[in-house]
């Protein structure tokens, strides 16, 4: 015997459907738009058309990247001074990676038992690559949108359209350790390993800045976020540290030394 079901069934199922649809990831606080809110959006940079990807000594040292170089550490040196709570942050852009180890937008990044949590990033496979290129383009995206704002703040027409010329060449340099050192030099650049570096800024005003990409200070905000690797690139040499590697407190980052503090 073949049952049909009443309307009233069919009725009562149809209900029940709907209100699971409107109680379900479809509904109006999860659309497209709503979830493309809260995101951001990362693109390619385009301004200023196809730009030549500099040597960082390059980019310091060739007088035709002079603003460009300037951009570059003052954009980093507000990059950085971010809020470590906001996702586009320096701070929330480094956990994207790991090191920090903290989870980014509430998604738990992978765990090797080793540590509860130990980044997002791929290494040591074919991954590597594709995850690191999108990576890189957002680390150079933000910091391009803080030299927008750089360039945004002078008030001068003519030094204005300069530095934005300047900011549309800017791509994040590279750093080729396989170079043959200039003479004299370690192959470290000095432009990583000062502590302090000569920025002329817009206005005209010469001035010695500490350099941003010298350290950076991470605020520990639990017992276990931000195990480390010691890395020494001057003598490239790596070390694991033996538990316990976590402590609270702060944490510095030096190019040359990671400094553990356990004072708050
Ligand atoms: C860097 O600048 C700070 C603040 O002016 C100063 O105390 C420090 O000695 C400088 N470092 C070097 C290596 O010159
Ligand atoms: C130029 O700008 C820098 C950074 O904002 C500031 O410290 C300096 O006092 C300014 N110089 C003049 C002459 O306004
Ligand atoms: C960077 O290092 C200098 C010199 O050791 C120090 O004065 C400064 O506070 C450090 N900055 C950060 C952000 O850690
Ligand atoms: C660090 O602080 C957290 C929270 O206060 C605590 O649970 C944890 O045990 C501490 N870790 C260490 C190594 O002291």
């Amino acid at each position: 015997m073949v049952v049909f079901p009443s309307i009233a069934a069919v009725a009562a199922v149809s209900a029940t459907l709907l209100s699971l649809v409107s109680g379900s990831p479809i509904g109006p606080e999860n659309s497209i738009e709503a979830r493309q809110n809260n995101y951001y959006v990362l693109q390619a940079m385009t301004d200023g058309g196809v730009q030549t990807r500099l040597d960082i000594r390059e980019m310091e040292r060739n007088p035709a990247y002079k603003e460009v170089w300037t951009l570059f550490i003052l954009a980093l040196e507000r990059f950085k001074a971010m809020d470590q709570q906001t996702k586009t942050s320096f701070y929330g852009v480094a956990g994207i990676h790991g090191r920090p180890y903290v989870s980014w937008d509430g998604i738990p990044s992978w765990s090797d038992g080793w540590e509860s949590q130990y980044g997002y990033c791929h290494h040591g496979g074919q991954l590597f690559a594709m995850w690191h290129r999108p990576y890189l383009m957002l680390y150079e995206k933000l910091i391009y949108e803080q030299a927008l704002t750089i360039v945004n703040e002078i008030t001068d027409t003519n030094v204005k359209a300069k530095w934005r010329t300047a900011a549309s060449k800017f791509r994040l340099p590279y750093w080729d350790w396989a170079m043959k050192a200039p003479s004299g030099e370690h192959i470290m650049p000095t432009s990583i390993a000062d502590e302090n570096l000569s920025i002329t800024y817009p206005n005209g005003t010469t001035k010695s800045i500490a350099n941003p990409l010298y350290n950076y200070s991470i605020l520990m905000t639990s017992g276990r976020a931000h195990c480390a690797i010691l890395r020494d690139p001057i003598t490239t040499s790596m070390q694991r540290p033996t538990k316990p590697r976590c402590t609270n407190g702060s944490m510095r980052v030096e190019t040359s030394r990671l400094v553990v503090s356990t004072e708050s």
